[in-house]
């Protein structure tokens, strides 16, 4: 199976603390891959690295086999990835709409485009605005396009990010915990999205999530990571029945 985003032996820290100790991780082409382990592990940190937020002292990332230690975060979208946030991070006085929008950008074209050919500009923005209200459909929010986004419930904020993600016609999206905070019903729904964008839209996904019962029932393959360092990896079920990973995570989950 092709490798769609790898990362081997990433090193992070800041100051004393090693946020990430040669973290080794890879995602398939098509599937969708889930990175749990406790607070604190590096999750976070690692998908700063992977989307090239996060500098990193050792180590390398590749998308589809091609080396990305060089490129800044921006440049990242063009290799076909975008990312969603633990903390939500929308723009709270704009409307539903244009935060979708802004995930759009890179692909109105190089900074001149409007002023040169404003008929396909015109165009251009129009397919835009079109692909942002299915996406707003497809994800419950055409009914808010036009609401600011202060205003709107938890549930919904985390859904314009994902939106907003999608935006961008992503190859890979990153989802940093997207239902946290959701309610059951959110959940469900957002748990049925994941799988709609990876099914139906092709799009290959790499999700941090603690909420195990979504991890184990929507993921392929699970990479579980703690103080920083790989731990296990392997499909959900050899998880649940990993040892080290029940002792580390899981046992403290217990019902
Ligand atoms: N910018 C930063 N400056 C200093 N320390 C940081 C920074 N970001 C993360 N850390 C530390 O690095 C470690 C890993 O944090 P990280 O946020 O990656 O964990 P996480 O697995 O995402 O946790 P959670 O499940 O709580 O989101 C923690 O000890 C954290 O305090
Ligand atoms: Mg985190």
């Amino acid at each position: 199976m092709s490798s769609h985003l790898r990362c081997e032996n990433v090193t992070v820290s800041f100051g004393g603390v090693i946020a990430c100790n040669r973290i080794t991780l890879d995602v398939s082409e098509g599937k969708i891959v889930g990175l749990i382990g406790p607070n604190g592990a590096g999750k976070t940190t690692l998908f700063n690295v992977l989307s090239r937020f996060q500098d990193y002292e050792e180590g390398h990332v590749y998308v589809r086999g091609q080396p990305v230690d060089d490129k800044k975060a921006h440049e990242m979208i063009t290799n076909g990835m975008a990312r969603t946030f633990q903390n939500i991070n929308l723009f709270s006085e704009q409307t539903t709409l244009q935060n979708i929008l802004i995930g759009a950008h890179h692909r109105i074209g190089g900074p001149f485009s409007n002023m040169l050919w404003l008929p396909n500009s015109r165009r251009n923005e129009r397919e835009l605005v079109n692909n942002a209200v299915e996406i707003a459909t497809m994800l419950n929010l055409d009914m808010e396009l036009d609401t600011i986004v202060k205003n709107l419930p938890y549930g919904f904020q985390k859904r314009i990010e994902l939106a907003r993600a999608l935006a961008a016609k992503p190859e890979i999206i990153l989802l940093d915990e997207p239902v946290a905070g959701c309610n059951d019903e959110e959940t469900a729904e957002l748990k049925s999205t994941i799988q709609q964008i990876n099914r139906d839209l092709g799009v290959t996904v790499l999700l941090v999530e603690h909420d195990m019962s979504m991890v184990m029932s929507v993921c392929d393959y699970l990479y579980v990571i703690n103080f920083g360092a790989n731990l296990a990896e392997g499909t959900p079920v050899e998880i649940k029945s990993n040892p080290d990973v029940i002792k580390a995570y899981l046992g403290e989950e217990d019902e």
